[in-house]
């Protein structure tokens, strides 16, 4: 190409750069052309949520994931079951959808603006990260609609012996709408019920969007489990996760809530002393009926006669279990709910 010709295809170039310039300037104050429906802009991040019973080694999950470099959990929002939650109820009154559809509140604006006001939560309280999480416990009961909003969106079920949650609800006085905190009989059926309705969601999301995860797995083996954990969220392994203690309060670490109840125990190593706690605790009477109080002990694989179960042995747990065709059997390290599960 001659002098000229480059010459030319450099003034076009400018007037191309000037165009697209001009094109993409928008009036001050005046937002973004959108139009009604049009998807949101974030929907299509690949979010992580980390869900389950409140007490099942929730705060230690994501503890360990925000340790990674390219995570940041932070401390749970609390807002965001909270409008998942009033959704809910809107939805489930056929009325109130009525009025909300009359009002021209359709299923897509609704959606846009909840997953906007979730959006905003997740990405403003805390530092940027290339893969943010997001750990509510109580967000998984919502699971399928939360992947309707974030169709990215990998979901972590933390799992716990019921007898060790709810001796931990218990002892520690955990307020959790339901729970009557005088009662290992009430609990371990609100116990049953929550887990159960978790579990069933996380069926629903598939094995490629959630994956099972054993408290009594993170602490025994905390490797291989964090292993198939970061693989499942298509994250590379980083040995920081085998010990976030070291990144608690640092820049780009592990922010702790002041007034989250598990704070004081995850400033420590992993370590196996919350275990078998609630070992002699529970009533005899409560123990006697245990395989009907709470029938989810065995579909998740821990014997419910056995006080404690040997936690670091036995089977794999199916997702296809219920409680109806489930003997009892002892308990497990590894879990089976991952991306390779039936
Ligand atoms: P206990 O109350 O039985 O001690 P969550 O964060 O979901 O509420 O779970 C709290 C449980 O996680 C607590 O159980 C706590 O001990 C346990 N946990 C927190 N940090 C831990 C750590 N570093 N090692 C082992 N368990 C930990």
């Amino acid at each position: 190409m001659g002098r000229g010709g480059r010459a030319r295809l450099a003034a076009l170039l400018a007037a191309a750069v000037l165009l697209l310039w001009a094109w993409g300037r928008r009036v001050p104050g005046t937002p973004p052309a959108r139009t009604p429906g049009d998807p949101l802009e974030g929907r299509s991040l690949p979010l992580i949520f980390i869900g389950g019973v409140p007490r099942s080694g929730t705060t230690l999950m994501r503890a360990m994931l925000d340790a990674h470099p390219e995570v940041r959990c932070g401390q749970e929002t609390r807002v965001v079951p909270r409008i998942l939650q009033m959704r809910q109820h809107w939805m489930r009154s056929p009325k109130e959808s009525l009025r909300l559809e009359q009002a021209g509140v359709s299923k897509t604006v609704l959606d846009n603006a909840i997953a906007a006001f979730c959006l905003e939560v997740i990405v403003g309280h805390g530092e940027p990260a290339s893969r943010l999480c997001n750990k509510d416990p109580l967000v998984l009961k919502m699971g399928t609609y939360v992947l309707e909003l974030f169709p990215n969106a990998k979901f972590l079920f933390m799992v716990r012996d019921g007898r060790a949650t709810v001796h931990s609800i218990i002892t520690r006085k955990v307020t959790i709408t339901g729970f009557d905190l005088t009662s290992y009989r009430q609990c371990l059926t609100k116990w049953n019920h929550a887990v159960e309705l978790m579990y069933h969601q996380c069926k629903s999301l598939g094995p490629s969007r959630c994956l099972l995860v054993r408290y009594e797995s993170l602490v025994l083996s905390p490797e291989p489990t964090l292993r198939r954990v970061l693989s499942f969220l298509e994250l590379p392994w980083d040995e920081a996760v085998l010990h976030h203690e070291r990144y608690i309060n640092q820049p780009n670490g592990v922010a702790l809530s002041n007034v989250e109840r598990s704070s004081d125990q995850v400033v420590r190593p992993v370590n196996l002393d919350a275990l078998d706690k609630w070992v002699g605790q529970i009533p005899a009477d409560v123990r006697a009926d245990m395989a009907e109080l709470a029938p989810m002990l065995s579909v998740l694989g821990y014997d419910p006669w056995a006080n404690p179960p040997r936690y670091a042995d036995g089977p794999d747990v199916s997702l296809d279990r219920s409680p109806d065709r489930s003997p009892a059997r002892s308990l497990v390290v590894s879990e089976s709910l991952g991306p390779n599960s039936p």
